[in-house]
């Protein structure tokens, strides 16, 4: 019924024969994905970085922990089990670049957000094999007595905005004064960070009030990770958990 032997015979018939079947495939996978209104839920608490947390994520960018460590728990029993709630697109939709990782030499951190105290990763950043003698993690003791340099956090936000994340005028104005706010419960300007950044923890992240540090950055950021979304009222298949 159908002529093979024509196929078989011309390589670019066959090229383009191969390319219109195997596309149907991706046609059907990817298509609808853009006009699915669940491609990404809309999901209460997720807000962009506060600048600390910003800061302490282009470290973790910097300083490649995402060659080990994946950002993404997959939904499969195990990784649910392990770490929590599956990640949804949400969560990282105004991550750019997003940490997904394709690679996990240690565990995926997309939930490790109070999973350990501060002191913990303070420690475990200074020197891994501390607390886990079996570890190949790097030590990162450099971060405790590094300076945090924010001289640019108010470009970031607004190249940020530029690509989609909603920061204000005013939380790009204030960013500077955002930072030393987080690290200081006390401070004047910690109220006013707590209303721009819900769910935002204020503390001295490193234990060293002297300075502002890239390892108070670093921490910030871990302890974030996965804590946006209340998991407790998150429902994926009731649609009005979306909109
Ligand atoms: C060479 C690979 C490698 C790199 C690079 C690396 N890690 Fe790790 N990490 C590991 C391994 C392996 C473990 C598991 C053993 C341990 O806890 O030390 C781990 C564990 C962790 C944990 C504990 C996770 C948990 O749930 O127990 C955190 C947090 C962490 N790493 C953060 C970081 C950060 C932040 C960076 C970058 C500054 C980084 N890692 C860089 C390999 C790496």
């Amino acid at each position: 019924m159908f002529d093979h032997g024509k196929f078989e015979r011309h390589s670019l018939l066959l090229t383009v024969g191969i390319l219109a079947v195997v596309s149907i495939g991706g046609i059907v996978e990817i298509a609808p994905l853009f006009y699915l209104e669940s491609t990404i839920e809309d999901v209460d608490g997720v807000r962009p970085y506060s600048p600390l947390e910003l800061a302490g994520r282009d470290i973790y960018i910097r300083e490649g922990c995402y060659n080990c460590h994946s950002q993404m728990v997959r939904p499969l029993r195990d990784e649910v089990e392990r770490y929590g709630h599956y990640s949804l697109a949400a969560e990282s939709k105004y991550d750019h670049p997003f940490q997904w990782g394709s690679k996990r030499t240690g565990p995926d951190l997309a939930r490790v957000g109070g999973k350990y105290s501060d002191a913990w990763q303070v420690q475990h950043l200074i020197n891994p094999r501390s607390l886990v003698p079996e570890s190949i993690m790097p030590p990162y003791k450099f971060l405790v007595e590094k300076p945090l340099d924010y001289a640019l956090i108010e470009a970031k936000m607004t190249a940020l905005r530029r690509v989609g994340v909603p920061y204000s005028d005013e939380m790009i104005a204030s960013a500077k004064a955002d930072i030393a706010a987080q690290v200081d419960e006390f401070s004047d300007g910690a109220s006013a960070l707590a209303a721009r950044y819900p769910k935002a923890q204020i503390r001295n992240f490193d234990g060293d009030p002297s300075q502002i540090s890239e390892m108070d950055a670093l921490v910030a950021y871990l302890q974030m990770l996965g804590t946006l979304v209340d998991f407790s009222t998150f429902d994926a298949v009731n649609t009005d958990a979306r909109r």
